[in-house]
């Protein structure tokens, strides 16, 4: 396994990897992921190691994958209860005796262990769009092993390349000529990452495929990251188009992603605090914004739609959608999280 540059790195956005450092790890993920259909074990690749992960949101798909996938590496995941912890702050936010400022917790568990994951996001910061990025990065600063970022407000790098592990199973290395249709939907509650979004076309924008985002005109992504992901299509072939309605993005796609996310512009820092109900209001405009029959039929024949889940039915997508064949890579993308997630691990922890 040549992981050589990647040992010891931290894993906070796929924008501090080179697309050969991501391929690298991708690679080594398709292996793992071979290995376990051929029931080979990989035991000896991290063994003894220790993952500690912090979740302050809930998670099924992150929690669940990590804990498997460093077991099966040979290591243990030790999941820290929050409520059992002292809130983690950064300096000018410690609470007495009931938090503990970040760089003391992220010198302790380096200390005793071989790598540290936190998903913090949303609610968790006040729906303040830079801090839970922030609050990660302070762990990094201080931590003595690799920390891989679970989620955060902006990234999710550990979803982007499940992602891009589930597209190249399904087309190969090259996107060339393969139009991927991204749209926000409708959801119930303002309360939806806008991440997933992020990291799935800057993922995608490495390998040449024509992405054709659809969204309302106030469901703008991350400026910075949209011209990120504008920047790699130049560079690597494909295109970046955006439309404002689902129908451009849907038809003749070979992949359908779609998924709310909040409003960007009435979360802080645009506005001096959420707006949840003005959101909720936003969204209603949009209610016929969602992934059902019709628009999957316009798609080609073997389109597949992705969702990085979990997702709310009758809003997000209907049932159907989700439930027949065209649900399938949804489900393998969920399933890649463990061998994505092995494969990243593999290369970054020493
Ligand atoms: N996609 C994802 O991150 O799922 P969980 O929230 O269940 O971890």
């Amino acid at each position: 396994m040549i992981t050589e540059g990647l040992k010891g790195r931290d894993f906070i956005t796929l924008r501090d990897f080179t697309k050969e450092e991501i391929d690298t790890m991708l690679d080594v993920a398709l292996q793992l992921k071979a290995d376990m259909t051929m029931r080979r074990r990989h035991d000896d690749i991290l063994p003894m190691r220790t993952l500690f992960m912090m979740f302050f949101n809930p998670s099924l798909r992150t929690r669940n994958s990590f804990e498997a996938g460093i077991f099966q590496l040979g290591g243990h995941g030790h999941f820290l209860q929050p409520d059992a912890t002292r809130l983690p702050t950064l300096e000018g936010e410690d609470q007495g005796y009931g938090s503990e400022r970040i760089s003391d917790v992220a010198r302790v568990l380096s200390s005793m262990g071989d790598c540290i994951a936190i998903r913090i996001l949303g609610d968790k910061v006040g729906w303040e769009y830079d801090k839970s990025l922030k609050i990660i990065q302070e762990f990094a600063k201080w931590s003595k092993v690799p920390v891989i970022n679970m989620e955060d407000n902006k990234y999710h790098p550990c979803q982007g390349m499940a992602d891009v592990m589930t597209l190249r199973e399904l087309f190969g290395r090259d996107l060339r000529g393969r139009k991927l249709g991204v749209t926000w939907t409708w959801g119930s509650s303002p309360k939806k990452p806008i991440a997933p979004h992020h990291d799935f076309m800057y993922a995608a924008s490495f390998y040449g495929a024509d992405i054709v985002f659809a969204r309302p005109p106030e469901m703008h992504i991350d400026p910075e990251i949209e011209a990120a992901i504008k920047e790699n299509v130049e560079l690597n072939g494909g295109s970046y188009s955006v439309v404002e309605n689902m129908e451009d993005a849907c038809e003749n796609a070979d992949i359908v992603y779609a998924k709310n996310y909040v409003c960007l512009d009435l979360l802080p820092p645009v506005t001096s605090k959420p707006e949840p109900d003005e959101m909720v209001k936003l969204f209603a405009k949009y209610k016929g914004w969602i992934a059902d029959e019709k628009r999957m039929l316009m798609a080609k024949p073997t389109v597949q739609y992705m969702h990085c889940l979990p997702c709310e039915r009758a809003a997000e997508v209907t049932d159907y959608v989700l439930d027949s064949k065209w649900g399938n890579a949804c489900f393998n993308e969920a399933e890649n999280r463990l061998h994505a997630q092995k494969g990243v691990m593999a290369c970054i922890i020493p």
